[in-house]
């Protein structure tokens, strides 16, 4: 097993990354826990469910499961309340502690019910998809979404751990590990050359998901975001380099309509024209914009962006909840393992785009 940990001042704890950590979650319970909500999806409860009930069982706690709706567009106000709702009911107590299992919306959400629930009960990531592993689960981000803007009503709080079991890998949908695994490719980007080296050699080896090499991927992932948020909890400078071709990612998502791509699809498109920006700004030679291209479309990643005009990209990315004041804001990578954030004008954004047009 490897430990990665994490040290903000809304507080500190560890990443475990092993196969088999859902058998092992009672020793993530602290021993004055009074009731665990377990809150998930009926898609992983029917994969996961009984295994995780019985883990938790070895804890000596009550248990109480808490089924929330899968899917993105039910991370909001209403299935927010249901939690509420059960946790009430339930007569769940300050020294309760949420479990959220699940990918991200099952974790962002549960997290920010654990935020604001009695102002404030434990809670512990428990991620099954790999965008969660790498990402959402690590650095205390939770939300839920607005009808006026993903993840605009949320609060930065802390898990007490996050426990990663590798092996709930095998069930996940193809394109879901190619989506999580745009995040992997990223971190290399953003921070790390020769993590990017060794995606790039190993890129058919994490597609297949291979035991060994997607352990090492997840939990070099995780230090690396760990390392980001402990020197930057509240976004106010090192942090936001971690989205790295989401301003484009997001155009991509709010254009075609959240769910046409995934999240990490659009992210992967996202990076190669936040690299051909970067080619343009701050010199990131050709080459390695071509391996940007190969990279992301060698693990799944579409690399082709919709086909809009300039002004429909640049309307998209106005709304995006980066843009600070009007002006666009983009993560920028002059060199492979290099990042920092800048002020582009439209004008600049436009040109890049328009290189992407195939007519
Ligand atoms: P998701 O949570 O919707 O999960 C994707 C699908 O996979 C769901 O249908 C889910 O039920 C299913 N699933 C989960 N685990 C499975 C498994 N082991 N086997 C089979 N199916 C499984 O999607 P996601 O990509 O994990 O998360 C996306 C969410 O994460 C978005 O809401 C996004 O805003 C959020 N996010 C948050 C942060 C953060 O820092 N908090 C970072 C990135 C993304
Ligand atoms: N996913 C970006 C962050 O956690 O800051």
């Amino acid at each position: 097993m490897s430990i990665v940990h994490v040290e903000t001042p809304g507080g500190s704890y560890p990443i475990h990354v092993a196969a088999g950590r859902l058998d092992l979650l009672a020793q993530s319970i602290p021993g004055d826990v009074t009731t665990i909500a377990l809150i998930s999806n009926p898609t992983i409860m029917s994969l996961y469910g009984e295994r995780v009930l019985s883990a938790l069982a070895a804890s000596g706690k009550r248990v109480i499961p808490v089924s929330i709706p899968d899917g993105e567009a039910y991370k909001n106000w209403e299935t927010l309340n249901l939690i509420f709702d059960a946790l009430l009911g339930e007569r769940l107590d300050r020294k309760a502690l949420v479990v959220a299992l699940g990918g991200g919306v099952v974790g962002d959400i549960s997290g920010f019910a654990a935020a604001s629930f009695m102002r404030g009960i434990r809670f512990l990531q428990v991620p099954t998809t790999l965008l969660s592993q790498v990402d959402s689960s690590v650095g205390g981000k939770t939300a839920i979404n607005h009808p006026l803007g993903k993840n605009m009503i949320g609060a930065f709080y802390q898990p007490i751990a996050v426990e990663i079991d590798i092996d709930v890998l095998s069930t996940l949908p193809a394109r879901e590990i190619s989506a999580g695994l745009a995040e992997v490719i990223k971190y290399g980007m953003i921070t790390d050359a020769a993590f990017f080296d060794w995606c790039e050699v190993n890129a058919e080896a994490l597609v297949r998901r291979d035991a060994d090499v997607i352990s090492y991927a997840v939990q070099r992932s995780c230090e690396i975001k760990a390392q980001v948020v402990s020197q930057d909890e509240r976004e106010s400078g090192l942090r936001a380099t971690l989205n790295f071709g989401h301003t484009f990612g997001h155009a991509i998502e709010s254009g075609l309509g959240y769910g046409e791509w995934l999240h990490g699809e659009a992210v992967g498109c996202g990076m190669v024209m936040a690299a051909e920006l970067s080619a343009e700004l701050c010199g990131l030679d050709r080459g390695s914009v071509e391996r940007v291209r190969a990279l992301s479309a060698a693990i799944g990643c579409p690399v082709e962006p919709p086909q809009w005009p300039a002004e429909r990209w640049v309307e998209l990315m106005g709304i995006d909840k980066k843009a600070e004041g009007g002006q666009l804001r983009f993560v920028l990578m002059p060199k492979i393992g290099q990042s920092h954030v800048e002020t582009v004008s439209p004008e600049l954004v436009t040109r890049v785009i328009d290189r992407f047009a195939t007519v």
